[in-house]
């Protein structure tokens, strides 16, 4: 918290006015580490000062997609200098398990059979992380191969899943679709992608007196994290303290894939009785670790004359991997978002989760959400195209009604429904059909480039669909001499969760936001915390933070009114604000407050509590309510694509965004464009491959492209659209990490509209994602092809 106490304003004119305008919320400021962060100074984990005596350890990682191991020698292993010992299944005391929600599928470390190339099996530890390394690869393994399962098609065709499939569907689509109008069906492919969290997965675990076990570790969920290395050592959670202070980014990819680490860098020092840390190398994180699902997807749509969707169904099959992970819950999410705007009244979603051999996928930023909404996406882009339309257009006519044809095919009703005004906004500051003219006129008039122009919307739900995920609990402690600690039970991975919590505790207790230090999440503190995910971390946390302060507000305010108010002023008249307290007129400073409440043997520290209201949730029907609110935003891009080479640049991007009363503009803004940048990218550039052996070839940056600073759009305009959450949310705010993600929706559809300008727009390019060079080149050759078979 390095920053300057902000002094209490003596010579303020009216300090009266001072308390009662005083704000910490809804308020741009830094986030409480960027001073930090650009200055090298933020501790991450490892950084930490290691303790005397600190081994390192290293995975050993399966060569093949799928085998039996028929042996293992570790003799050159163990003959390597530096060497301590080398761990297998067999090593592992209680149990092998790392699954999230399903025991059995998901091992530390497999035994007797591997199923991806990267599977860790077995763990070298040595005095170096390099000897470590070198150790791990003098392995002499035999295999017998076994078939391998690659791709979510080839799952499907063979019927291998991780869980059952799931069906969603409201009224008659088949009928409707027959009955329409107009028809079209088709399929398409949508990538997977990285994480590429800046600071890789990192555990670093130190034995404790008694059979304790602390560690130190780069995760979204310590409480789970907590539960499986307990699990793993046949010992109770309250033996294993797991911290987090920060992260260098998760983006989901630390929510349960975090687990693995932990537990082997926790196995290791409660074998060898010494601190060890295992920190793989991007190579091996990139191998290890699952990823955003990639999906395929058949659709049938069925429509009117004006573009009016009557019946539409669509299939989805996501890549699992070998495990399932979160891969339930991310399918549910993906079959929820399938509507993203749009009134569906007669629909059939249906998803499949294969299994494969590949890294075991698992959360992204968005969590299936927008693999279900690119869906309806593709199908809006290919109606509107169908009929000569102009896709805004077609998008329009379909979207939910703000008072009747509000209700999702889950069930839920929306009445919280901006996305009319929002896009009205955005048309017109984007000025959308002009640019729509001129790049038709580009177009005309040129041969090679080709310019393309597509705006798309969004609405994403907020809530763990899992209801009971939905709770939180937080620390508030005053010290004597003012200055207050807060810890909650989420974590920091640059988001700036820790910066609206700490406003919201500023807020409440009145005082500058400088008074306030947010510490590490640490399971001793806060019990049984949620993974901060879903969006909701502020949400959640700032409520349980609220709940704490409020209370600790109240007792003081008790204290004032008795010691100040002369028997004239009430508890509930005592006004907190300017680092001060006014008490029917006199001003009392809050750190002397603070000095008579201890003197007094008022409790300055409190906890509190938040679950979030009005959820339920029937998984097996997939119907109920399970989001508290949803968020709206909507983009614009404009891009110029190269038909000689593929190469594709974003000219402009428009983003208008709906986060409620934002807590932090500034931080609020940075997540949007952060998302819309990611996002981007994971539908541009981003792609994974994995050679015909199963091992996955873009591993390292070298290979695997996400945006630099050279890919933003040279003119990107982003703004939050003035709103107020219709729910009681924390300060009227609404959640803002995973839904700007979606808004570069628009940069592949103005992709696929240059694309189309190539046969004048008379067919639907088959383009999938990502919009590579490569398979920009493919769709513009399927589509002149097409136009000329059409021809002939
Ligand atoms: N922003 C940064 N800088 N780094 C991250 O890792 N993760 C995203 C989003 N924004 C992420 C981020 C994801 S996947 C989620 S679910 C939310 O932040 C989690 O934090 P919140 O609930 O506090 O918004
Ligand atoms: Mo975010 S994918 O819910 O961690």
């Amino acid at each position: 918290m390095n920053q300057q106490a902000e002094p209490f304003l003596k010579d303020a004119q009216n300090l009266d006015d001072l308390i009662n305008d005083f704000t910490q919320v809804h308020v741009s400021r830094p986030h409480e580490s960027a001073h930090l962060h650009v200055s090298g100074r933020a501790t991450y984990t490892d950084d930490i000062p290691v303790v005397a005596g600190t081994l390192h350890a290293a995975l050993g990682l399966s060569t093949k997609a799928h085998a039996r191991i028929v042996s293992m020698s570790f003799d050159a292993v163990r003959a390597t200098p530096g060497v301590i010992a080398v761990l297998t299944a067999e090593d592992i005391p209680g149990a092998n398990d790392v699954g999230p929600i399903i025991h059995g599928d998901d091992p530390i470390l497999a035994d007797g059979i591997v199923q991806y190339v990267g599977q860790p099996f077995f763990i070298v530890v040595a005095t170096s992380h390099d000897t470590a390394r070198l150790g791990a690869r003098r392995a002499e393994i035999v295999y017998e191969e076994l078939p391998a399962i690659m791709t979510a098609q080839q799952a499907r065709a063979a019927d291998s899943r991780v869980l059952p499939p799931m069906k969603l569907a409201r009224g008659d689509a088949g009928t409707k679709i027959a009955r329409a109008a107009h028809r079209d069906a088709g399929e398409m492919l949508l990538g997977g992608q990285e994480q590429f969290y800046l600071e890789g997965q990192i555990s670093y675990a130190v034995p404790k007196d008694d059979d304790g076990m602390h560690i130190w570790c780069s995760t979204q969920h310590p409480t789970e994290m907590q539960h499986l290395v307990a699990h793993a050592l046949g010992i109770a959670s309250h033996n294993v303290l797991v911290e987090c202070r920060r992260m260098g980014g998760g983006f989901g990819g630390k929510e349960s894939q975090s687990g693995l680490f932990a537990c082997c860098a926790a196995l290791a020092a409660w074998k060898l009785l010494c601190p060890v840390k295992l920190r793989p190398d991007r190579d091996d994180d990139m191998m290890v670790t699952g990823k955003r699902h990639d999906f395929h997807y058949t659709y049938e749509v069925g429509y009117a004359d004006d573009g009016t969707i009557e019946g539409v169904g669509v299939d989805m099959t996501s890549r699992c991997g070998f495990s399932a992970d979160l891969s339930g819950p991310v399918m549910t999410r993906a079959v929820c978002h399938f509507d993203n705007a749009y009134w569906l009244p007669d629909v059939s979603i249906a998803g499949f989760c294969g299994k494969t051999n590949t890294q075991s996928n698992t959360a992204f930023r968005g969590f299936g959400g927008p693999q279900g909404a690119f869906a309806i996406e593709y199908i809006m882009d290919d109606v509107a195209r169908s009929l000569g339309l102009d896709p805004l257009d077609v998008r329009r006519r379909n979207l939910y009604g703000k008072t009747e044809q509000n209700q999702t095919p889950y069930g839920q009703v929306i009445d919280d429904n901006v996305i009319h005004e929002l896009l009205d906004e955005i048309e017109a500051t984007s000025d959308y059909r002009a640019r729509r003219a001129a790049v038709r006129e580009f177009n005309a008039n040129n041969e090679i480039l080709k310019k393309g122009l597509a705006i798309t919307p969004v609405k994403f739900g907020i809530a763990f669909n899992v209801t009971h995920f939905n709770q939180a609990g937080a620390l508030v402690h005053i010290y004597t001499d003012g200055s207050v600690l807060v810890n909650h039970g989420g974590t920091e991975m640059g988001q700036g969760l820790n910066t609206k919590v700490a406003q919201v505790v500023a807020h409440e207790l009145g005082i500058p936001f400088a008074r306030v230090r947010v510490t590490a999440t640490d399971t001793s503190k806060v019990a049984n915390t949620s993974a901060t995910a879903a969006s909701t971390g502020s949400d959640l946390n700032g409520k349980a933070a609220q709940d704490a302060a409020r209370q600790l507000r109240e007792r003081l305010a008790a204290l004032a009114a008795e010691r100040y108010g002369e028997g004239k002023v009430s508890a509930a008249d005592v006004r907190f604000g300017n680092g001060a307290v006014s008490v029917g007129g006199t001003i009392v400073p809050f750190d002397e407050l603070v000095a008579k409440a201890y003197l007094a043997r008022v409790q300055l520290w409190s906890d509190g509590f938040y679950a979030t209201p009005k959820l339920y949730w029937d998984q097996a029907k997939l119907q109920g309510r399970p989001f508290h609110y949803y968020s709206y935003g909507a983009a614009v891009s404009e891009v110029v694509i190269d038909t000689l080479t593929g190469e594709m640049r974003v000219l402009r991007a428009d983003a208008l965004h709906d986060v409620g009363a934002s807590l932090n503009p500034a931080l609020d803004v940075g997540q949007v464009e952060g998302g819309f940048i990611q996002g981007m990218g994971w539908l541009t550039t981003e792609e994974l491959w994995w050679n015909a052996g199963g091992k996955l070839m873009t591993h390292a940056p070298s290979t695997y492209k996400i945006p630099t600073v050279n890919d933003t759009p040279p003119d990107f305009r982003v703004r939050l659209f003035k709103n107020r959450n219709a729910e009681d949310s924390i300060h009227r705010s609404k959640a803002v990490g995973e839904p700007p993600l979606l808004l570069p929706f628009s940069v592949f559809f103005a992709v696929r509209d240059a694309v189309a300008s190539v046969a004048d727009y008379a067919v639907n390019p088959p383009l999938n994602a990502p919009a590579t060079a490569a398979e920009i080149l493919r769709a513009v050759g399927a589509v002149r092809e097409a136009v000329r078979a059409r021809a002939a």
